[in-house]
């Protein structure tokens, strides 16, 4: 892969850290080992608890005979229905901070089978593998409840679908229609109406779910080492469940071994480790298997159809965008699907739907910019279709039709340099040497295609906390209740605490995933940049204050009378704006006060009336070459430009991998990944990393990032966007564009394998 990193224009100083391409700060304590996940947490006198997950999809658990197993040395208990204490939320069903509309699953809340894999029971004992062997003892007999469907498209065509409700956070139901999309669509000389759909796909992060949970004795209770994207999140569920003060719950949560969505809500193994430590007194961990990782949320199965028109010269008359998914019989989890479309493209006549069908499956999840891979994948590719019909280059097609102003919402763009990133793919891929008949490129027996898309997702802010405090002997410590999924959180709080008070990035640590700091929300939704980052920022200038104020109590201070405002802080010291040489050593500053720390606490939150002028979001525009082979079918990804333009970046290294891992799980969605549904069995058949494909280095050739800086002073105070699900958009759509270039073939269904294309 290349290493293009330019440099940034945030950049001014020599002195700046923000904008360098700094290294991971927790990279050596990860590949050292060093760095603890939450499985790893060798707690004193720990049993261990093995999940039992339900064969069967729906019925009713008739009988658990545990008396074998609890015989059997070792084996301190069997949880099931039958024996969970009276819990808080068997009168009240608790729901986790983003849950979506609808009663949360409660594991071991009654007989009731409500998925397949769904968690029946835990066996607990001193080992891991006792508690494996003793849980594969255990009977446990069902009635089968014959009556279900894990079939979308059974659902569907049975008239089951309805217009999905409100109730999740930051779902945005789908834009109200704007002129007559019907008339527009007929009267158009070039039209595109077409199916696009994807299977279930699963999170598979390296790290299983697991909770080490530690039993601090009556009066302390639990200190939980989770897996999580929210410690916070974890300990309000918790505490609710279990009746807990928060400081009876804290919980732990420093590394995280990727997730993408899959902790965004507490998992199951966080509730049954801490239901068996408290009901036994004792210290207990427990981890999912690979295969019970199949069984917690996914991408939901849903079928798009798409319905565009354009006139001759390539303008879009009509545009509507219909989505139809899958959610649980309990939930209704809501993704923004349709809604990009019309926030892409400029269009008098649009129309857009987004409705759900009930399923016997658990509740899909967030997964990867939720509902924007979805919809991005059809709406760019049938916009390729669509500039393929009306003769137009598919690039010079979406400039046609770009728009400055958000349609959906009517409100300019607080920034958006999409032209740019249009530009500069464009020429890094050399866009302008494509012949654009199909099967017009070739290298021997190897057709050659390429292909672009765009995408969009929100800029989006969440109220955090932050803390900074600063020791006498010079060193900063920054904290916040953030976690880090492998975003480069704990570097970018570094960075911004280091830049802020003008100390070196060797003088400071950052800390956080632990629910005793100030409180942050999940890390997701690409926010935490701009959440955390700004908290941070915000906790460091009011420690500046107070070190301004120590300084002009000083004898003889050379900022006596300066405002706040009027001073900087770099290289150690702080001085005035207008006159440099008016200058105080930070650590003179503290040797006289006498202070051993200085300490302060700020926040951030978004700002409301900028968000009522602007609409906030990034964009991308990528352009994918593939090499398909005539004979066999097999699609090679040979070259992937990804131009991203997401505000100010505050490290071009942590954002550059951001983008190449999005890119990589956009090639994945395009080529490799589904999960197989028995749909007679009600069940997923390929819960395993052998049939369950993810790229492996083979499949990844060349990707090129080309990060687009925007100065955009509407969104937070450090002008960021976030990159952790911007760059997967496009991708997808772009890999099938190319392959039809290659080869002639539209393939609408995901993932793109040769079955479909010989
Ligand atoms: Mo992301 S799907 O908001 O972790």
């Amino acid at each position: 892969m290349s290493q293009t990193i330019a440099t940034p224009p945030t950049i001014r100083l020599d002195s700046d850290v923000i904008g360098r391409p700094v290294s991971r700060t927790d990279g050596a304590a990860k590949v050292s080992g060093a760095a603890k996940y939450a499985a790893e947490y060798n707690v004193p006198n720990l049993w261990h608890g093995y999940i039992v997950s339900s064969p069967i999809a729906k019925g009713k658990i008739t009988k658990i005979d545990a008396a074998a197993v609890l015989a059997i040395p070792g084996v301190q208990q069997v949880f099931s229905h039958e024996n969970v204490p009276s819990l808080a939320w068997f009168d009240r069903s608790y729901k986790d901070d983003i849950a979506p509309g609808g009663s949360p699953f409660r594991p071991l809340h009654n007989a009731d089978v409500l998925f397949s894999m769904q968690p029946v029971a835990l066996v607990v004992a001193e080992t891991f593998e006792l508690a494996r062997y003793a849980a594969s003892v255990l009977r446990i007999e069902y009635a089968v409840d014959e009556d279900f469907n894990t079939d979308l498209e059974k659902a569907r065509a049975a008239g089951k679908g309805f217009d999905a409700p409100k109730g999740k956070p930051g779902f945005l139901p789908p834009p109200k229609p704007k002129g007559d999309a019907d008339k527009a669509f007929k009267a158009a000389p070039h039209q595109v109406e077409a199916a696009y759909t994807h299977h279930t796909q699963h999170h598979n992060p390296m790290e299983m779910f697991a909770s080490t949970v530690e039993w601090l004795g009556d009066g302390k209770k639990l200190k939980i080492y989770d897996k999580t994207q929210g410690a916070g999140n974890t300990q309000q569920y918790i505490s609710k469940i279990f009746g807990l003060s928060k400081e009876e719950a804290w919980v732990i949560s420093k590394y995280t071994g990727g997730a993408f969505g899959s902790g965004l809500r507490p998992q199951y193994q966080s509730f049954l480790a801490v239901l068996a430590a408290l009901e036994l007194a004792h210290s207990v961990r427990v981890s999912m298997t690979r295969q019970q990782m199949f069984s917690m949320g996914h991408r939901a199965h849903t079928i798009q159809d798409l319905k565009l028109a354009a006139d001759d010269q390539g303008y879009l008359q009509a545009l509507e965008h219909h989505a139809f998914a899958e959610t649980s019989q309990f939930e209704n989890e809501t993704e923004t699907v349709v809604n990009w479309s019309g926030i892409l493209y400029k269009c008098a006549n649009t129309k857009f739907s987004y409705e759900l069908a009930k399923v016997d499956v658990n509740t899909p999840a967030d997964m990867r910019a939720p509902g924007a891979a979805t919809g991005s994948f059809a709406i760019e590719c049938a916009i390729d279709e669509l500039a393929y019909k009306a003769g137009v280059d598919p690039l010079e097609f979406r400039r046609l039709n770009y728009t400055y102003r958000d349609p959906t919402e009517d409100k300019p763009f607080s920034s958006k340099r999409l032209l740019d990133c249009y530009q500069e793919g464009a020429t890094r891929f050399g866009w302008d040497q494509r012949t654009p008949e199909p099967r017009s490129m070739r290298e021997g027996n190897m057709l050659v295609g390429w292909g672009m898309a765009t995408g969009c997702w929100d800029a989006a802010m969440q109220k955090t906390a932050a803390k900074a405090s600063l020791t006498a002997a010079g060193h900063l410590t920054v904290s916040s209740a953030t976690n880090d999924i492998g975003t480069g959180t704990y570097t970018i709080m570094t960075q911004v605490a280091a830049q802020t008070l003008g100390l070196p990035m060797a003088d400071v640590t950052a800390v956080l995933g632990d629910t005793t700091l100030p409180p942050a929300p999940v890390q997701g939704g690409s926010w935490t940049a701009a959440s955390t980052g700004s908290a941070v920022q915000a906790a460091c200038q009011e420690l500046g204050k107070k070190l301004l104020k120590l300084a002009q109590k000083m004898a003889d201070s050379p900022l006596k009378g300066i405002a706040f405002e009027d001073v900087q802080f770099v290289d150690g010291h702080l001085r005035a704006n207008e006159d440099i040489d008016r200058s105080v050593a930070i650590a003179d500053v503290l040797a006289t006060s006498g202070e051993a720390t200085v300490e302060a606490e700020s926040g951030a939150e978004p700002n409301p009336v900028n968000m009522l002028k602007y609409s906030m979001h990034s964009h991308n525009a990528v352009f994918v070459e593939v090499k398909v082979d005539e004979d066999l079918g097999t699609v090679h990804v040979t070259r992937v430009v990804n131009a991203v333009a997401a505000g100010r970046v505050l490290n071009p290294k942590t954002a550059r991998s951001q983008v190449l891992g999005g890119t990589v799980w956009g090639i994945s969605m395009a080529l490799m990944e589904e999960t197989f549904l028995d749909n007679n069995l009600g069940r997923y058949m390929n819960h395993n990393y052998a049939e369950y494909h993810v790229p492996v280095n083979a499949d990844i050739h060349k990707i090129d990032v080309i990060l687009v800086e925007e100065e955009d002073d509407h969104l937070n105070p450090l002008g960021v966007k976030g990159i952790g699900e911007i760059g997967m958009l496009g991708v997808a759509a772009a890999v099938a564009n190319a392959v039809y270039h290659a080869t002639g073939k539209r393939v609408r269904d995901l993932p793109l394998t040769i079955d479909k294309l010989l």
